[in-house]
């Protein structure tokens, strides 16, 4: 049986990402032969509906038609080029669109290929446009509760004590500033004052405040009003600290918006993008800033003050290629509309779990839509338990904590929504 065979010679030589490998000794490895649409097949013909958009990259399915012919051209044409001192055209048109689709203020496309990777460019980038202009900001700030990835800088900012805890001493110093509680007005209000109160002592010394725009991913789901980035924007511009914007899961549609900074109608000074960007294809993440960051570091090369930073991938051409297929697939079919309608059917079916005794509550936002359970402890491992359950009945979604949520690609249909959550439920129900 091709499944288990796969199964046995992966174990032999992988160590799989964010997980316990000694689980495996249990829970069974999936192997995947083939997926199209929103469904991932293993070698044994079981099909799993994708309800977490495999870790939040794929936006219109697996091996779509049109990114796969665009790739296929783009293929034979150019692979990949060095993008220090050369350039090619996929990269410049993407820039020029992601220009164009941004808020007003951003500018300037500079490219790393994940998302962790894209969070160092914007924090280095922040602290040493400050240094250009003589200042010595060292010191960012984030939200409690939030995630940016999982390297050095990336970690240091984040809050989510399950990745973090074991590197503190590696990590750099960082304050976290209070998330609003709730998605209410007076929480964001609340949690803004804080910040002010943090910029009113330490200002000086404050590079950045980095914030996943309403949806803390990691941060079990968590989310908050657009209120308080309108806030924050006008703390930071008082008090001369960037605002970083990590749109890293939240960009390309998932918040109902394109990008969610448009929900607040702000501008940050940096825009982190990555994930959706390829629809789910290849890696590839980009920060977005503004004309004045950039004249920062435009000067006399023996003035030392260019960005000296790159990754070898820097702008892979394939990668761009899926990127601006997946832009044109956005706008010849009007996603964000029809994502309106899914979202709506989506709220009608997540009101039946708050029937249920063990939930605690459900939120949306957007296309994210979640169920929080009560009266587990983390030893209990909840949300393996639904994560075993979805698999054995067709689903794949991947609780974080006991907090379960529905992340599905943009093409999934009314009836495939019934399947994920009905499955969802009657897993809650069975716990
Ligand atoms: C908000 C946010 N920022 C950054 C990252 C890191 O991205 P990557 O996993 O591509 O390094 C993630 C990953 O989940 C994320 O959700």
């Amino acid at each position: 049986m091709k499944n288990n065979e796969l199964k046995n010679r992966d174990l032999d030589v992988l160590w799989h990402p964010c997980t316990q490998m000694k689980d495996h000794e249990t829970l069974p490895l999936i192997p995947i032969k083939k997926a199209h649409g929103i469904y991932l097949e293993d070698f044994e013909g079981n099909r799993y509906i994708d309800a977490i958009s495999s870790w939040w990259v794929n936006m219109f399915g697996h091996t779509n038609a049109y990114i796969n012919t665009k790739i296929k051209e783009q293929l034979d044409t150019l692979e990949h080029v060095i993008l220090a001192g050369f350039t090619h055209e996929p990269v410049v048109k993407l820039s020029e669109r992601l220009v164009k689709l941004t808020p007003a203020n951003l500018q300037k496309c500079f490219y790393a290929d994940n998302g962790s990777s894209a969070v160092e460019v914007a924090l280095k980038m922040s602290y040493h446009a400050h240094y250009n202009d003589g200042k010595k900001k060292s010191l960012f700030v984030s939200l409690s509760n939030s995630y940016h990835g999982e390297t050095i800088g990336a970690l240091s900012v984040g809050d989510v004590e399950l990745y973090k805890e074991t590197y503190e001493p590696l990590l750099l110093q960082t304050i976290q500033t209070p998330v609003p509680i709730d998605m209410s007005e007076a929480a964001a209000l609340e949690a803004a004052k804080e910040f002010e109160r943090l910029c009113e002592q330490r200002a000086k010394e404050i590079s950045a405040i980095i914030v996943e725009p309403l949806i803390q991913g990691a941060g079990y789901m968590h989310m908050y009003d657009a209120k308080y980035l309108v806030l924050i924007r006008e703390i930071c511009t008082k008090y001369d600290v960037h605002l970083i914007a990590d749109e890293v899961m939240v960009g390309f549609g998932r918040t109902g918006e394109l990008f969610a900074c448009e929900k607040a109608g702000i501008s940050p000074d940096f825009l982190v993008l990555s994930k959706g960007l390829t629809g789910g294809y290849l890696p590839l993440s980009v920060v977005l800033t503004s004309n004045e960051i950039y004249a920062k570091f435009y000067c006399d090369y023996n003035e030392h003050k260019a960005f000296l930073h790159s990754h070898s991938y820097t702008g892979n051409a394939l990668a761009c290629a899926a990127a601006n297929a997946t832009l044109d697939i956005f706008e010849n079919e009007n996603v964000i509309e029809k994502n309106r309608v899914l979202s709506e059917y989506m709220s009608q079916k997540l009101q039946k779990f708050t029937t249920l005794s063990n939930v605690e509550k459900i939120r949306q936002t957007g296309m994210v839509a979640v169920v929080e359970l009560k009266g587990y402890d983390a030893k209990q491992r909840i949300g393996l338990k639904v994560y075993e359950y979805g698999l054995r009945h067709g689903v794949l979604l991947r609780p974080l904590g006991s907090v379960i949520y529905f992340m599905p690609p943009y093409i999934i249909t009314k009836e495939e929504i019934d399947i994920m959550m009905d499955v969802a439920y009657e897993a809650v129900k069975n716990l």
